[in-house]
């Protein structure tokens, strides 16, 4: 998704605002771009498409633009296709103000018919250009900047994070904020913005959060945020208490490979402290046992590989719970008319907590009385502060576009949560309260274990590579986990894949399957672990070449009918998709080795989709 950092300081600023931009490559992009702002030489702009390289080769590092006062974006397309003169930063027409945008302006064809009628000439197709357009006409109007940035902010519709300087307001920028992340970090003698905190954690830990509606003045010494009515806001500052190096790679190949290795770490980090005395505190909620007892209906709401998190704790929390739970992906859940009352409990997962389907979708959900617990790991990220309450992974930064150590905190994360409910409501007994928790906290150790074993896994890829189709099977669990496998295949090889309930096969996919059809088939849920069985002999008996995933304690009976198999170790049947979802992230992971894709930065892909 685009990246926005904007400077205001005593030092030079195209070099700071090139480090920042490189800060948010991963979150995906396809041009990038820097306006810089200086007494001698007023606004200089440099865009282009392409990586972020060729804009610092055409900018000599950055050195060929001077002052102390600029912004920079990384833009990931959605009006007008990858260009030099589609990218940010935009500029009026008499190139007094330059300004990137996040987000997307909804009217902004009637706006630009309006201002095209006035005699304005607009050289790019983006919704970004007609709000750089239309300030100067309200400039032009008032002479009054913070004015005119008001009077825009009331004609435009839709969502945006922005940054502005102007020629003529020498060392200040002006931020806005509408349902796209933007931060505002303070440092010394030294200010900044930015949509994602990666991009100045070098610079400052100190930062705080626009609301909806707000504008900000940012200065070399000064921060000032009002409201849309132009009324001062008081804000609170934030410690971010990332390590930076956990945003390097640290001698890792790819930031996917590191972040799959911090996954036992990063599970310890997020479950221990909530667990005193063999028992789950979540002291971060505020539901009371009685509003959890008049829970009559359960929504997980959210997309992609947290979607998949969703699928594995529905068959979870229905066991622990006896109360319906339903998985919506966001993008559809907004538009199906829920049936939500103020007896539903709704869980939003996001590792980013900016992905707009899922902030608008739990909007929704509020709107109709329901309660939403967010489960998040960006810290202060707009579903966090929007949610009724909120848990956060303790993940650290994840900067692979493919999720990994988000998924399994958050499934961590799930299971203590279904757990605490359980407790709450008397569905979980005793022992199986002590035996789920167990199991949790054997989970870093049993999955570091797994994580010994990945030349087998890399062996696996060296084989089966060169596959353009390849279907993940498997039942309850093992189905859940197996879209998130097939999901991280399909990301980062852009192999097709596509994972099924390995019963619903003989309803009509298994017509797709022949002579050397590769199927992943999973096997690792104990309770079925014989109709997995005979699933793999059924996609054999059509000429499949199965490679199974199964546990240590069954891996001598599937050796005998797949073609290949991986095991892992056993553990308590509600934690076990937690270790098999391992071997599948590293087989894609190999996978897309093989096959040369660009594993951290995958074609299409953003990190946190913050457009609809
Ligand atoms: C997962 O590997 C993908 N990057 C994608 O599906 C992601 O899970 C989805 O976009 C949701 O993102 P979120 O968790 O930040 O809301």
């Amino acid at each position: 998704m685009c990246g926005i950092i904007g400077f205001a300081g005593h030092s030079e600023a195209a070099p700071i605002l090139l480090d920042g931009l490189e800060r948010m490559e991963y979150r995906g992009y396809d041009s990038a771009g820097i306006a810089v702002r200086s007494e001698t030489k007023g606004l200089q702009v440099k865009k282009s498409k392409g990586r972020l390289q060729v804009l610092s080769d055409l900018t000599h590092g950055g050195a060929d633009l001077e002052g102390n006062l600029g912004i920079g974006h990384t833009r990931w397309a959605t009006h007008g296709e990858p260009s030099d003169v589609n990218a940010h930063p935009h500029v009026s027409s008499n190139g007094q103000i330059a300004l990137v945008h996040n987000g997307i302006i909804e009217n902004y064809l009637e706006i630009k018919e309006h201002l095209m009628k006035l005699g304005v000439t607009f050289k790019s197709d983006t919704d970004s250009e007609v709000v750089a357009q239309l300030l100067e006409y309200h400039y032009n109007e008032c002479h009054n900047m913070l004015e005119a940035v008001g009077r825009v902010l009331r004609r435009i519709e839709g969502s945006y994070a922005l940054g502005i300087i102007c020629a003529d307001y020498p060392n200040a920028l002006i931020a806005a904020r509408k349902d796209a992340p933007l931060l505002l970090g303070y440092g010394k003698g030294e200010n900044f913005i930015a949509s994602d905190v990666t991009a100045i954690l070098k610079h400052t830990r100190e930062v705080s959060y626009m609301d909806d509606g707000e504008i900000a003045v940012i200065t070399p010494d000064s921060i000032d945020v009002f409201d849309d009515e132009l009324v001062p806001v008081t804000k609170e500052h934030h410690q971010v208490n990332w390590d930076v190096t956990a945003a390097e790679k640290g001698g890792y190949p790819h930031f996917m490979f590191k972040e799959i290795m911090e996954q036992p770490e990063a599970i310890r980090k997020t479950v221990s402290p909530r667990i005193k005395g063999e028992r789950v505190v979540l002291d971060d909620i505020s539901m009371t046992q009685e509003y959890v007892k008049n829970i009559s209906r359960i929504f997980i709401i959210a997309c992609g590989s947290s979607y998949h998190v969703g699928m594995v704790s529905k068959y979870n929390w229905e066991k622990m719970l006896r109360r319906p739970v339903e998985v919506v992906l966001a993008s559809e859940f907004r538009y199906c008319d829920p049936l939500v009352d103020d007896h539903t409990l709704v869980i939003v997962i996001s590792q980013s907590g900016e992905t707009l389907d899922t902030m608008a979708a739990m909007r929704e959900a509020q709107r109709r009385g329901g309660r939403a617990l967010a489960i998040v790991n960006v810290v202060g990220s707009s579903i966090a502060r929007d949610a009724d309450d909120v848990l956060y992974t303790w993940a650290g930064p994840e900067i692979a576009v493919a999720t990994t150590k988000a998924y399994s905190t958050q499934l961590a994360l799930m299971d203590l949560v279904g757990l605490y409910l359980g407790d709450l409501l008397g569905t979980v007994s005793d022992s199986e309260y002590k035996a789920i928790l167990a199991g949790i906290q054997e989970l870093p150790e049993k999955m570091q274990k797994v994580l010994e074993k990945t030349a087998d896994i890399q062996y696996f890829a060296s084989r089966y590579f060169n596959h353009n189709s390849i279907f993940f099977i498997g039942r309850n669990v093992d189905y859940a986990m197996g879209m998130e496998g097939s999901l991280k295949l399909k990301e980062i090889s852009y192999i097709h894949s596509e994972a099924y309930a390995s019963g619903e096969l003989k309803h009509g996919t298994i017509s797709l399957i022949e002579q050397g059809t590769l199927v992943v088939a999973l096997g690792t849920y104990a309770p079925l672990f014989d109709k997995a069985m005979s699933n793999v002999v059924e996609v054999k008996a059509r000429g499949a070449e199965v490679l199974a995933l199964t546990t240590d304690e069954f891996r001598e009976k599937m050796e005998k009918t797949a073609d290949s198999t991986i095991s892992v170790p056993s553990i308590h049947p509600i934690l076990q998709p937690s270790l098999g979802v391992v071997p599948l992230q590293l087989f894609a992971y190999y996978v897309a080795l093989q096959r040369g894709c660009d594993i951290d930065k995958p074609r299409n892909l953003a990190k946190s989709v913050t457009v609809e």
